[in-house]
């Protein structure tokens, strides 16, 4: 399949079944990742695969701040509320979290980071279509939160760009339709 042809039929999909990916195809998704372009060789990013108990762990963790964030909330069905957060972790056999490093030197930009972070994890998302296994870029509250950080051993002012969940998928991937780039692209010259 060219890469044109796997770009287009690459989805997001959520559902997996709990076949765990192997070893050898998260190194190849890792590899994947560190051909992704950025800035002065920067390569900032830092990958962290949570598997098994790990992502128990991190369940717990989000679980906690989701109760402190609903703490004024008196919701009736809080309980509930906060072991679907728990469980979150857990809809994919292999969650990584992709972290764009802060600036280790004066020319290196922040904002490159970040963006340099992210084209690795398409990089993944697509490596994983190839692979035939199903993928899902998220963040939401997760993502920012300064004890999921602490519990990966980061900074607050790291960056978790994203956590792939990756395994097989358990629904089909759907034809995507998006606005047509003609809607999107100014011609300057052409
Ligand atoms: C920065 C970023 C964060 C995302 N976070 C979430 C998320 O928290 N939850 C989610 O369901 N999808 C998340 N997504 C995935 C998008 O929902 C998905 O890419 C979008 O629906 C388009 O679908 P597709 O990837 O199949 O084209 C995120 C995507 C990006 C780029």
């Amino acid at each position: 399949m060219s890469i044109i042809e796997l770009i287009k039929q690459r989805r997001s999909i959520g559902k997996m079944t709990a076949e765990v990916p192997t070893r050898a195809q998260v190194e190849t998704i890792l590899e994947a990742a560190t051909h992704a372009p950025n800035h002065h060789n920067a390569q900032p990013w830092r990958f962290f695969v949570l598997a098994g108990k790990a992502r128990e762990e991190l369940g717990i963790i989000m679980a906690e701040s989701f109760a402190t964030r609903m703490a004024e909330a008196n919701h009736e069905k809080i309980d509930a509320m906060i072991a679907k957060e728990r469980n979150k972790p857990l809809r994919a056999p292999v969650l990584i979290a992709v972290i764009a490093e802060q600036p280790k030197q004066a020319r290196e930009l922040e904002i490159e980071n970040i963006e340099a972070a992210a084209a690795a994890v398409q990089n993944m998302l697509l490596a994983a279509e190839e692979l035939g296994l199903a993928a899902m870029w998220r963040t939401g509250e997760p993502a920012y939160d300064p004890k999921v950080k602490q519990w990966l051993g980061l900074e607050e002012k790291d960056h978790i760009v994203a956590f792939v969940y990756l395994g097989y998928p358990a629904t089909p991937r759907l034809e995507r339709t998006p606005t047509p780039a003609a809607a999107k692209t100014s011609w300057l010259g052409w």
